[in-house]
């Protein structure tokens, strides 16, 4: 190795030490626990997560043939729901009703799941019935906590349907 190219790689790892702490030797290093924070308003969750990638995953069951990649791109919408019942799960109401909280955003990780994995089969038929079981999971939720939203699949309406 050429010196001026060991100093340069020197000179960086002084950098990167300093900024990375983990690089450093530090014993208290790999003992950093994350803490979750919710950032976005649920409102923005919704509307940002949950809403559209469930209407992707309606749209693509509702072409006349689904080609591999919309497949693909529709069990990763059901999982992005998923993921999104674990974000929800930071957000829970902060007066009164968390239990309830959580055991409605723990059904919408399995629904969605469960439809992911019908989608990864490629089944149609499945695959409706899977996004009909995920609308009422939202609906459920919104029912307790009285959010005038429904979530109906398949149909023309959108924005959804508001009940007041
Ligand atoms: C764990 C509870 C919970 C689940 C599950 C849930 N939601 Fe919601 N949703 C809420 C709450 C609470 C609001 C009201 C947020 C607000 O306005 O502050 C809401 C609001 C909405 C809104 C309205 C946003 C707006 O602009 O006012 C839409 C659309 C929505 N949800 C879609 C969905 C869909 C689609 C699903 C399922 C894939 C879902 N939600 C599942 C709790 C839930």
């Amino acid at each position: 190795m050429s010196p001026h190219l060991r100093s340069a790689l020197a000179c960086l790892l002084v950098f990167s030490t300093a900024l990375v702490p983990g690089l450093a030797q530090n014993p208290g290093a790999g003992k950093v626990v994350p803490k979750l924070e919710p950032i976005a308003e649920t409102r923005l969750i919704m509307e940002g997560l949950a809403h559209p990638n469930f209407r992707g995953i309606e749209r693509n069951l509702s072409k006349m043939a689904l080609d591999d990649s919309g497949w693909t791109f529709a069990r990763g919408q059901a999982l992005l729901i998923a993921e999104t019942a674990n974000l929800l799960m930071l957000r829970p109401p902060k007066a009164q009703g968390q239990p309830v909280w959580f055991e409605h955003a723990m059904d919408l990780r399995s629904q969605a799941t469960q439809l992911a994995q019908q989608l990864a089969k490629k089944n149609v038929e499945r695959g409706k019935a899977g996004l009909h079981n995920l609308a009422k999971s939202c609906n459920r939720c919104h029912q307790s906590f009285r959010v005038p939203i429904e979530i109906v699949p398949f149909q023309p309406a959108e924005p959804p349907l508001r009940k007041v």
